[in-house]
């Protein structure tokens, strides 16, 4: 199976290792910090050293000599108290660069493909969809275009919150509603839920029904489920409308929400109950986890169904992990939600091992992560202190970007404008959530992200309009020229993009898009040193025709990658 370079560097390491008689240790490669320790550096030395009590130079000296990277590096040097430093040959790179400009997936090996799970965006109904969405819906969807990418079977699975006690009261205002206004009630959920939830405070006979709609509902009454689906059909409308506006694949199909895992609830729960894991806890269900422990040392209590024989999120949650194992056969599931909820999904992974929902073969991750706060370091917010509804965010976003497009741009047709604002200010929302380690908490804001300088999706875009200006000029180029990195710049460059295929792959592994991200802005920062450095269109014979060539490799790869964030490349901007 073809591997990356960090993935054959590894081996080739390991193997030398083993050869100088550690046939466990690590070999603990990475890419150099410094251009004086080469390209890659090998630290598995000194651990391995440590533990066979050698001189951590000695074993270096026997591991570099069982070393064979005769196809791959020019140079490998032992440096300080064992590092091995690792220098790529020109021709290797000059080889992978032709073999990335003649693949369609530009030389990214694909690793053992899995089925992959990935549950995301996952809004509740009962209101429209706002910001604390909007980072489960991108970082989704960058981790779905990824897996696919590197060759697994994705199955997109939408967990909308669709049940629940605020079903009763949203149905039964529906009704009165139309009766009183028409059809044209839903256009704004935000507001048909305030005014319910108000009937609902203020009127006891409305709140009643509410309550009467609930059981019916529960029931299978056939005039309140045909009520409620409306009210979801719309909601899930709503819904689709933003998927569309960021270019978020999405369907219908990719929607199972809580209430279809309804039925199976009440066998989850005998389930538990029969293997000796739910127990009787005052009137509840409940199974107490020996691996989570409050401060008075009690096992904590995960509550499976409550007092009054209502199930709980818990409940669909379990049932959900059997249907993605069993039916779905998922090998790995991803939980892209809120890391506000990680103790419910370590509870939850807990618990479905010990139930045989999940064996020890299916990986279920938590993709947590950190909330989007306002320039005031406070959860964003209007200015008025409401929840930000998406639509008006996307609004904003496009605004701007126009504003900046047309400054840039005076002679420009307006809809050519529009088309450029467009995957710019959706670009730089996308660009801006995905480029932060998605575990910390990042502040919103509209100047840095689209700034065209820095680490950015303008500048990201523009780099890549910049290198087809190029071709545009170019008129002729040869598709067929070898490779020559004679130049300083033209090496840091061919390194750079040869990189492309272990940053996807740390990708896909630790299901974080930000490392794509600082690869990306690294990429576009060595091209244009590259390009200050290199003449391209001025230089002559094999040497344009070289450099002509890494343009286009870096062009493809800026393309590709930023497509694997969901963010959209323009020709001219
Ligand atoms: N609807 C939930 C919320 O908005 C998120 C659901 C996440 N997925 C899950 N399987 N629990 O908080």
């Amino acid at each position: 199976m073809k591997q990356t370079i960090l993935e054959l560097l590894d081996s080739r390491v390991r193997a030398a290792l083993q050869a100088a008689g550690c046939p466990d240790a690590p070999a603990i490669v990475a890419p150099a910090g410094r251009p004086e320790f080469g390209d890659y550096q090998a630290n598995g030395v000194m651990a391995a050293a440590k533990s066979r009590k050698m001189n951590p130079r000695q074993l270096a000296e026997q591991v570099v000599t069982a070393l064979d990277l005769k196809d791959m590096a020019s140079k490998v040097e032992i440096a300080g108290p064992g590092f091995i430093n690792i220098t790529l040959s020109p021709e290797y790179l000059a080889s992978l660069m032709t073999a990335a400009l003649g693949d369609v997936n530009l030389g990214v090996p694909q690793p053992p493909a899995q089925r992959v799970v990935i549950d995301y965006s996952s809004p509740n109904l009962a209101k429209e969809m706002h910001v604390g969405h909007l980072r489960s819906t991108i970082i989704g969807d960058a981790l779905a275009r990824v897996l696919r990418f590197l060759g697994h079977t994705v199955i997109a699975q939408n967990h909308v919150g669709d049940w629940g006690t605020q079903f009763g009261m949203l149905t039964a205002y529906l009704i009165e509603a139309e009766q009183q206004e028409g059809e044209m009630v839903l256009s704004d959920l935000e507001d048909f839920y305030r005014r319910a939830k108000q009937r609902f405070d203020e009127d006891a006979a409305f709140a009643d029904r509410a309550r009467e709609y609930v059981v019916k509902l529960q029931g299978g009454d056939a005039q309140v489920k045909a009520l409620w689906q409306k009210f979801l059909d719309i909601s899930l409308h709503h819904c689709a409308a933003l998927y569309a506006r960021l270019g978020v694949a999405l369907t219908r199909e990719d929607v199972r929400g809580e209430s279809a895992y309804n039925d199976d609830l009440p066998v989850v729960v005998a389930d538990l109950q029969a293997k000796g894991l739910a127990v009787e806890s005052q009137g509840a269900q409940v199974v107490f986890l020996d691996e989570f422990r409050n401060k008075e040392g009690e096992a904590q209590a995960y509550i499976v169904r409550k007092q009054d024989g209502g199930y709980l999120y818990s409940t669909s949650d379990l049932a959900a992990v059997r249907y993605r194992v069993g039916t779905l056969k998922a090998d790995r599931v991803l939980y892209v939600v809120d890391a506000r909820q990680a103790l419910h999904f370590q509870q939850l992974f807990t618990l479905s091992r010990k139930a045989g929902y999940a064996t020890g073969m299916t990986q279920l991750e938590h993709v947590g992560f950190g909330v989007m706060l306002g320039e005031d370091g406070k959860p964003f917010k209007t200015r008025s202190g409401t929840t930000v509804k998406l639509v008006d965010l996307l609004q904003e976003a496009e605004e701007r970007a126009f504003t900046l497009v047309s400054e840039k741009n005076t002679e420009m047709p307006e809809a050519d404008r529009r088309t450029i604002s467009h995957a710019v200010g959706i670009g730089a929302v996308k660009y801006a959530d995905l480029s932060k380690n998605r575990n910390s908490d990042y502040v919103f804001n509209w100047n840095s992200m689209l700034s065209f300088e820095g680490n950015t999706a303008p500048y990201l875009q523009y780099a890549y309009t910049r290198i087809q200006s190029v071709f545009r000029k170019a008129d002729v180029s040869n598709e067929q020229a070898d490779i020559l990195l004679t130049e300083s710049a033209e090496r840091q460059l061919a390194l750079e993009l040869a990189r492309f295929a272990d940053a996807v792959h740390a990708v896909g592994r630790e299901a974080a898009p930000h490392f794509l991200c600082a690869y990306l802005y690294d990429l576009a920062t060595h091209f244009m040193r590259f390009y200050e450095a290199c003449p391209v269109l001025k230089s002559e014979g094999a040497v344009r025709d070289s450099r002509l060539r890494l343009c286009r490799l870096t062009a493809d790869t800026l393309k590709t990658g930023l497509g694997l964030l969901g963010i959209e490349t323009l020709d001219v901007m």
